[in-house]
């Protein structure tokens, strides 16, 4: 029987696991962690990573052919095949400050493999490392380092990143657009890639298996998420001009997406991307342009996360010149405080950003999203509150949050917000009432029509 072991059980990690695990079941799977919390999280009813269809695809597998475990180091020895699958942030402070990820996890991921491997075994057997994180590319070198270093076990490290997004994890890990499987061009690295491609096998098409060296498979990872950062940003950059010009840029989208060589998906305009990653994955990028010597390269990928800032600012500035140059002391409705629809995660999320500029110009932000919790709400507008004068208020639905507001802002594109009865929500603001759609998800004609003054993300004043 093949074992499986994971480090780490977060994000990543314990969906990617649970789905292979139901789908393998003659592979005994087991996801370790250092975090005691967060294994008895992942053992109780209540996981900690929320996701549509997690719960039973967890309690299908959990105590079958699924553990979750504390016990690092006996799993990791007794495993085949090794995945690591540990945070990478970006560092906070030294050599690459802002911009380079953090691999302090990964270097203690890899010296666990290398110490577990190292005592258990006589050798004979291959240990096959799969990198699951998304790292800078020729992380891989620097796991073989660590593993050499330690010497006594046979191993062979392979690239595995991971394209499900948050919010569709399992609809995406069960039927994936395609893997990817990068690994060393010999024979230790050949049937190290084989080893993982059969696992994958059980469900995924065969045609959509991808293999590729190792450094193509890395840097695909942290291109994937640029790419798709590019579209939101070129959209967005359009969306400014349409606003100028009077063209609309859900015309423009559909028009130029069209084609099939474009392509119509991330082509939405709106407030800017966010989330904890693409930005995240984007600078991870240019940093690598400039250490290997590219400079002009990186300079293009900064521009992306450059007029992501510009779209965030921009929306703030509209606001608050349309409210007669002023938010000081007004009322403004934020509906929606997560990075996208269908997450209560608000990291990296442009929302933020725009209760930080109201907050700034002194505005009284009345915040509510239907799947963030008062606490993070609170927590996350207090940050952006930071020293401003600005004031915050936490409400249970939109209309509260309207209820004697001057100006509302759409930043989540939530369905409830297309679906409020906007009559209603007329009825309980002040005179004008403004609407600012960062997501164009209100149907402007009509809002203008029951007496709104509506700007939207590159659409016609
Ligand atoms: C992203 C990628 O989509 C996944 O493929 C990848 O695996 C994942 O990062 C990761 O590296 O873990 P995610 O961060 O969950 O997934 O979010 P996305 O769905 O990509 O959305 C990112 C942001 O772009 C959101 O704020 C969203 O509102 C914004 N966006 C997206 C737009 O503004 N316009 C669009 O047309 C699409």
């Amino acid at each position: 029987m093949v074992k499986i072991c994971c480090i780490g059980a977060g994000y990543v990690g314990g969906p990617a696991m649970a789905v292979l695990a139901l789908k393998c079941p003659a592979i005994e799977v087991a996801v370790v962690d250092v975090s005691r919390p967060r294994i008895d999280a992942w053992n109780s009813d209540r996981l900690p990573v929320l996701e549509p269809g997690l719960d039973a695809v967890v309690r299908a597998c959990r105590g079958r052919n699924l553990s979750i475990s504390a016990d690092v180091d006996r799993h990791v020895a007794d495993a085949d095949i090794v995945f690591v699958s540990v945070n990478t942030p970006t560092k906070a402070s030294g050599l690459g400050e802002g911009r380079a990820p953090d691999l302090a996890y990964w270097e203690s991921a890899a010296r666990v493999v290398a110490a577990a491997a190292a005592s258990s075994r006589s050798g004979a057997k291959n240990t096959v490392v799969v990198e699951k994180s998304a790292v800078p590319v020729r992380t891989a070198e620097a796991m073989e380092r660590i593993l050499v270093a330690h010497g006594g076990c046979a191993f062979e490290v392979v690239s595995n990143p991971e394209f499900f997004a948050e919010g569709t994890a399992v609809r995406d890990l069960l039927c994936p657009d395609r893997v990817l499987i990068g690994g060393r061009d010999t024979d230790a690295g050949r049937s190290a890639v084989r080893a993982l491609r059969d696992v994958y096998a059980h469900w995924v098409p065969e045609d959509r298996i991808l293999t590729t060296s190792l450094w193509s498979a890395e840097l695909s990872k942290v291109a994937a998420n640029a790419f798709l950062a590019q579209r939101v940003s070129s959209v967005n950059a359009i969306s400014a001009l349409c606003e100028a010009t009077g063209a609309d840029v859900s015309d423009v989208a559909r028009a130029v997406g069209g084609d099939g060589r474009v392509g119509g998906g991330f082509l939405s305009a709106g407030v800017g991307f966010g989330g904890p990653r693409l930005q995240k994955d984007v600078l991870c990028l240019a940093y690598a342009c400039e250490c290997n010597g590219v400079p002009e390269a990186a300079e293009y990928w900064r521009q992306v996360v450059a007029v992501n800032e510009y779209q965030k600012s921009r929306f703030v500035r509209r606001v608050v010149s349309s409210m007669f140059s002023t938010v000081a002391g007004k009322k403004v409705a934020v509906l929606g405080l997560a990075f996208k629809k269908g997450v209560g995660d608000t990291r990296g999320s442009p929302a933020v950003d725009v209760c930080r500029g109201l907050l700034g110009d002194g505005a009284h932000v009345s915040v509510y999203d239907p799947m963030v919790s008062e606490k993070q709400a609170r927590r996350d507008t207090a940050a952006a509150a930071g020293k401003g004068k600005g004031a915050v208020h936490v409400a249970r639905d939109a209309y509260e949050a309207a209820q004697g507001a001057h100006g509302l802002c759409v930043l989540t594109e939530w369905d409830e917000f297309r679906a409020l009865d906007y009559r209603r929500v007329f009825d309980g603001m002040q005179r004008p009432a403004f609407v600012f759609d960062g997501r164009n998800v209100v149907d402007v004609g009509k809002l203008r029509e029951i007496g709104f003054v509506v700007y939207a993300v590159g659409k016609p004043l």
